[in-house]
Formats: C-alpha cells, sequence, structure tokens
C-alpha cells in the first residue's frame, strides 16, 4: 500500500468524517504479500491493531485516533454529553487493545480532551469533523517529529558505522519515516558509510519481516542477524552503535521497548558500544516514577509455540511470552527526540526537554 507519491504507507484515511474509512497495509503479510485491510468501524480497528497489522507506538497513537472517528461515526445521539459519554468509552475499548505503548492512549486522550472542549451546541457532524482533523494532525505531527529526531540523531552517527537495530521503527511503524530508523535514513542520505544489522526480533520476527524489507526497499545496506548473534559481531567490532525506539519512558528515563532490547542494552554496555535510544515526545510517560510501572503485553503462547504455522515445541509446554522489556535508564547513552537529546538520561533532564509538550494519556 503506498500513497500518491509511492512510499509506503501503514495507514490511509480515505473520506470525510461523516462516511470515511481507514486503510490499514497488513503487517503480518509482509514481506511475502503486500495487502490492506479497511477498516469502517471501530472494532476493526481493534483486531487491527491488537493482531500487529499496524504495529509500533506512534502507528497504533495514529489508528487509535482513526478508529474514534469511526467511533464518533457510530454515535447517533445528537446530545453533547451521551456523545462525549460513547466516545470515552470507545476510547478506553480501543486503548485495551494493547497495554505497553503510551502512544495509543496518548492518542485517544488528544482526541476525547478535544470532544470534551467542543461547545454543547455543536452538531455531530461538526463534532466528527473536528475529531477527523485532530487525528490527523496527529498523523502530521508525527511525521513531523521523525524528521526533526533524524536531524537531531545524524550528529551522533560516525562517518563510518555498523548500526544494530532492534524490532521495526520504521516508516511501518510511525506516521513518517520512523524513530530509529529515520535516523539510519538520514545518515544514509548524507552518504555516511553505514551498515545496518537487524536483529530479527523473536518471536514475531518484526526486524526479517519488515526492517530488513524496509531497508532494502530503501537501499539502505543490511545484513539480517539471529537475536543470539549480537554479542558476537560486537566482539567483533562490527558495531558502532545502537539505535532503538520505545513503547513508553518513564519519568526516569526507564524504557519499554520490544522484549530483547534489555540484553541489547547489557551486551552495548559490556562492550562499550553506545546505545541510543530514538523516540517523539508523545512515547513519555510522566505519570510513572519508573520502568516497574510500566505494564507490560503478555502474548499468546502460539506465538512461540507454533509461530507462522509450524510446530516447534511439544504441545502444552509452559511458555512465557511477555511482548516487551524494560531497559533501565542506566544502560541508556542518549534519548534522541524532536524535541532535542537528553544526555545523560536524568530525570531533571527529560523534564528539561520535555517541558509543556508532555500531555497525559487516557
Ligand atoms: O509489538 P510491536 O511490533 O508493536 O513493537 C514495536 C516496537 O517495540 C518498536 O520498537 C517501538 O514501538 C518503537 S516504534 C517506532
Amino acid at each position: 500500500m503506498t500513497n500518491s507519491f509511492g512510499s509506503i504507507k501503514p495507514l490511509i484515511w480515505h473520506g470525510d468524517a461523516q462516511t470515511g474509512w481507514l486503510e490499514m497495509l497488513d503487517q503480518t503479510q509482509l514481506p511475502t504479500t503486500q495487502t490492506s485491510v479497511h477498516c469502517r468501524s471501530t472494532e476493526g480497528v481493534y483486531d487491527g491493531i491488537k493482531m500487529l497489522r499496524v504495529r509500533g507506538a506512534p502507528a497504533i497513537g495514529v489508528a487509535g485516533a482513526y478508529g474514534l472517528v469511526l467511533a464518533a461515526q457510530q454515535i447517533q445521539s445528537p446530545n453533547a454529553a451521551d456523545f462525549l459519554s460513547e466516545l470515552t468509552k470507545q476510547a478506553n475499548w480501543l486503548n485495551s487493545s494493547r497495554p505497553t505503548a503510551v502512544n495509543l492512549s496518548w492518542g485517544l486522550a488528544r482526541l476525547t480532551r478535544l470532544a470534551s472542549s467542543m461547545p454543547i451546541s455543536l452538531s455531530p457532524s461538526d463534532r466528527r469533523n473536528q475529531l477527523l482533523a485532530e487525528a490527523h494532525s496527529i498523523a502530521l505531527e508525527d511525521a513531523a517529529m521523525c524528521k526533526a529526531m533524524a536531524q537531531h540523531g545524524l550528529a551522533q552517527i560516525p562517518q563510518d558505522a555498523g548500526i544494530l537495530t532492534h524490532c521495526n521503527t520504521g516508516i511501518l511503524a510511525t506516521a513518517g519515516e520512523g524513530t530509529a530508523l529515520a535516523v539510519i535514513y538520514a545518515a544514509h542520505r548524507a552518504k555516511k558509510n553505514i551498515q545496518v544489522f537487524a536483529d530479527e526480533t523473536r518471536p514475531l520476527l518484526q526486524g526479517s519481516r519488515l526492517t530488513a524489507w524496509e531497508l532494502q526497499q530503501a537501499g539502505v545496506p543490511v545484513t539480517l542477524l539471529c537475536d543470539n548473534m549480537a554479542a558476537m559481531v560486537m566482539r567483533q567490532g562490527k558495531i558502532q552503535a545502537v539505535l532503538v525506539g520505545a513503547d513508553r519512558i518513564a519519568t526516569n528515563g526507564d524504557t519499554a521497548n520490544k522484549i530483547g532490547t534489555y540484553s541489547v542494552a547489557v551486551l552495548a554496555k559490556f562492550h562499550n558500544v553506545p546505545f541510543h535510544v530514538v523516540a517523539p515526545t508523545s512515547s513519555f510517560d510522566l505519570g510513572i516514577k519508573d520502568g516497574t510501572q510500566i505494564p507490560i503485553e503478555e502474548r499468546s503462547p502460539e506465538e512461540i509455540i507454533c509461530g507462522f504455522g509450524k510446530a516447534t515445541a511439544p504441545p502444552h509446554v509452559n511458555v512465557y511470552n511477555p511482548a516487551f522489556d524494560v531497559t533501565p535508564a542506566e544502560l541508556i547513552s542518549s534519548i534522541i527526540t524532536e524535541a532535542g537529546i537528553i544526555q545523560p538520561v536524568t530525570s531533571e533532564n527529560i523534564r528539561k526537554t520535555l517541558g509543556e509538550r508532555w500531555k497525559p494519556g487516557l
């Protein structure tokens, strides 16, 4: 699924606020098939987020916002209080689809806050128009944040560098060029001599199915690694920087990201390789003190014992399948945001950089 300029887009809204719908690239089918699902109801968006058709923290924030516009299309009551109460109910439900990425609750909160500030005399159709305009703004702002992160991050990349990344943080994960991958695209455009090492990212293989695919399409040199090879390539001196994204960053800088990120951070510390988190300010949760308070999504055992349709474990074996882990702030060299670089990663520096930008989620 591409936009009119031919570039890959995970989400495209079609039509107006009254009858429009959301086209969602089905990322579960990549890299073999490029197909999309057409979401005409909140349920379609909820399922798409839960099943990882759309994934990546910023992208699910945008998807949630459009999902709430679809919810508003279903609300018939002309009464403002009824409208707000039903919209809030639908926002809470959408928010329950995936608990770790704070961008989802942040996007939904932007729409419910807007709805609660609307004059009671506003017609239902004008309410929907305003909600769609806000959802479009969230998407546009996310694309702009990706650009700004890329510019700030570029300076952190040496002229010749092997860069290790984990999961997918690119065009497929945002409304722009990505977080960590946006820095990589910028370095490639700036003619830096970079070689990306992409962890395959067990169990759902976002690194091999999505990152390797995305980078290959863009002509960025990429080498695919199984997750358990990172230590060896670091020891071989092939990695000069690690760049990852974030799903939720606590007030002290502890960062939740795809399971396996924490191990990479420990390895980077041991091998003296800088470990950078690249994330927009919408990924911060200043409502929580540290990483112990970040809700970690647990997913179905099937993803581990029968991933992609082939049994790879004995039936009924016990499985633990957390989708994210938390990297302690002390292992993070810097957090690159659209508002600047946070370094060293301390609560004080986070508050200074975020300033008035931070708004609570749902
Ligand atoms: O389970 P996923 O694929 O949604 O996990 C995505 C990640 O962990 C990304 O690294 C994170 O959302 C940052 S994306 C810009």
